[in-house]
């Protein structure tokens, strides 16, 4: 199949330019599309068929539920079996935005979506083009990241075009996204609020208005093997990973950038393609020669950092990167979900310096 990218200008949105878009959402197919997270693989929340396509196209275990985008709050009255005070309170506050609920999901919602679990994900996006696609296809669009499974997640259409190519009709380019991190996730389905999957909606903010909240003890899981069991589904798997061996030092910056040095000169020298993942303000700590060296943003504005994450992870890949030797960075605000993508990526390999 050949995939057709069609470029959206986001300063002049025009119906005409989604018509096509609309029209293959509605007869069940798939279009990937930017949010402000990240780019979402979209397909008819409400068709199964279309479903096992996203599925399908992915390589993604059916286990795993598709969160569903809508662009109107009513829509919650659709999907959920019933929509408590805490939604509402949060919707108000955070949507349109990168804040995913999970609900009792109603019986429009077919169990293909949400990988067998009667519950369901809602988000809506603030992304324009995300808004406007969701409006003038008339679908609930159910949409994971528009990755292939496993890989990181994708923040401009070209990372698309590189895992889907071929396998979906379209993809709209609406360049490259705000945040670059996927949205929070939090359950509302139990006695307290539980944030499921860290994101730019931190729990300070969702504290402001549900004071309860708290993190599943998942989020804050720092080992491989210890064996607390991931109530988002998708948080069990391998996740977000480049092709090489990433690892990651934390602790004192200093001794991480004088550690990060050493193993990466060390495994250039041995021949290992290596990569070194560092900061602007790092960057001069480290020789050139044995290694490439990828600055991922600046430590004075981690929202760099979040925006730049996943295609400084696909930038390994596309060095061809054995070994990649990556700093950490404080997890406090965005920080907490910058660490759980990094340490996921880096498969729970951590080394205190
Ligand atoms: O920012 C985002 O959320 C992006 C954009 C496209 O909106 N989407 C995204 O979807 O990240 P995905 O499929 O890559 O991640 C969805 C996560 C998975 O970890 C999945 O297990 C979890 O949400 N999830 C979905 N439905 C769930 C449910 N009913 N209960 C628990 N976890 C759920
Ligand atoms: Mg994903």
């Amino acid at each position: 199949m050949e995939t057709k990218l069609v470029t959206i200008d986001r300063e002049h949105l025009n119906d005409e330019d989604f018509k096509e878009a609309a029209e293959l959402l509605r007869n069940g197919e798939l279009v990937a599309f930017p949010t402000e997270t990240v780019y979402g693989l979209g397909g008819n929340a409400l068709d199964p068929t279309a479903s096992a396509r996203i599925y399908a196209a992915k390589g993604r275990p059916s286990d795993n539920p598709l969160i569903v985008h809508i662009c109107d709050v009513k829509a919650l009255y659709d999907l959920a079996e019933e929509v408590p005070e805490s939604a509402l309170k949060l919707a108000e506050k955070f949507w349109p935005g990168p804040l995913t609920m999970i609900l009792k999901k109603s019986g429009l919602v077919p169990k293909e979506t949400t990988g067998g679990l009667n519950t369901v994900a809602i988000r809506m996006p603030s992304d324009s083009v995300a808004a406007a696609l969701i409006r003038i296809s008339g679908v609930y669009i159910a949409a994971p990241s528009a990755n292939a499974s496993g890989r990181p997640s994708t923040t401009k259409a070209s990372h698309c075009m590189e895992d889907l190519g071929g396998k979906i009709p379209m993809v709209l380019d609406g360049g490259a996204v705000k945040i670059g991190l996927e949205s929070t996730i939090v359950d509302l389905t139990g006695d307290i609020p539980m944030i499921l999957r860290p994101g730019y909606i931190t729990i300070e903010m969702l504290r402001s208005v549900l004071p309860e909240t708290e993190y599943d003890p998942a989020v804050l899981k720092r080992e491989r093997n210890d064996n607390i069991v991931a109530k988002a589904p998708g948080m069990k798997y391998r996740h977000y990973a480049p092709k090489g061996n990433l690892t990651i030092f934390e602790g004192d910056l200093d001794k991480v950038c004088g550690r990060v040095a050493e193993e990466a000169d060390r495994a250039g020298k041995e021949g290992f393609v290596t990569a070194v993942l560092c900061s602007e303000e790092t960057r001069a700590r480290y020789a050139r020669g044995s290694f490439y060296l990828i600055s991922v943003g600046t430590r004075a504005d981690e929202e760099s950092i979040a925006a730049n994450l996943f295609d400084a992870l696909r930038e390994c890949d596309h060095l061809g990167a054995q070994k990649i030797f990556g700093e950490s960075f404080p997890a406090e605000g965005v920080g907490q979900a910058i660490m759980n993508r990094l340490m996921k990526a880096a498969g729970y390999q951590i080394e205190q310096v």
